[in-house]
């Protein structure tokens, strides 16, 4: 019942002809998986030429990142309503930039309260280290993660969120988790946690992720897992061949 959703996280790769040519790509065959939600998340330098490309199709923009406030002195950032003009959503409290840029879960939630109040749908990155999981920590990192991350949002709104659950020490290095192991993370924390919070109606109708070397020859065996409604893909979203075959594997 839950729709499959699959985005591509760009990251810092392509300048805007790149893009543009990448889009141009993969657009026919993204736009012939119709039960699939998907969705291509460009560098911010990109947004306004590739929601020009978009326009008129199903395929969905999205940046990677947003600032809470409305405007002001915060060199470098971009407000909601700036993301706004161009997207549909927005990716927040990925691990990178959790690591290199300072988000932690109270950040998180600021920009996710201000995603939603501006009508984007944020997708939330949650995972553990690779020490965290070693020491058997993932429950309660994760579980952390998503109660700080997403305290005080509305049931109602919440219904609309994406989440996307990524070992960190799963991403970019072609070691993902196992489909089973994620798929009890994904049930058994995040869905799990997101009942309590806001009810069990709302929790299932909330699409969660599995991130983290997401490839084609690997997706179906993720997305066949009861939990996981799809994926939030890295390095092979830079592929046109690649992304929409993982995308047809949602379908
Ligand atoms: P990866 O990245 O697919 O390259 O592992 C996933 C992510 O960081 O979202």
């Amino acid at each position: 019942m839950r729709k499959p959703f699959v985005a591509g996280n760009w990251k810092m790769n392509k300048t805007v002809d790149q893009a543009t040519l990448l889009v141009a790509d993969m657009l026919p065959g993204l736009e012939a998986v119709k039960t699939v939600d998907r969705v291509v998340c460009p560098p911010a330098t990109s947004l306004m030429v590739i929601s020009g490309m978009l326009a008129g199709t199903e395929v969905g923009l999205g940046a990677q990142n947003l600032h809470w406030e409305e405007s002001g002195a915060f060199t470098g950032e971009l407000s909601p309503a700036m993301v706004k003009e161009f997207c549909q959503y927005v990716i927040i409290g990925h691990s990178e930039r959790r690591a290199y840029f300072g988000d932690t879960d109270e950040t998180v939630n600021k920009k996710t309260k201000a995603a939603f109040a501006i009508g984007l749908t944020p997708i939330v990155c949650v995972g553990e280290t690779l020490a965290e999981y070693e020491a058997g920590k993932t429950g309660a990192v994760v579980e952390r993660q998503v109660k700080e991350g997403l305290k005080d949002i509305d049931p109602k709104t919440a219904e609309k969120l994406i989440v996307a659950y990524e070992p960190i020490w799963a991403i970019g290095t072609g070691k993902a988790a196992g489909p089973e192991e994620a798929n009890d993370v994904i049930g058994n924390v995040v869905r799990k946690n997101l009942a309590g919070m806001f009810g069990n109606d709302v929790a299932q109708m909330i699409r969660i992720l599995y991130g983290g070397s997401v490839k084609s020859e690997n997706a179906g065996e993720f997305f066949h897992q009861s939990d996981i409604d799809g994926g939030l893909v890295g390095g092979a979203s830079l592929k046109a061949g690649d992304f929409v075959k993982i995308v047809e594997a949602a379908a």
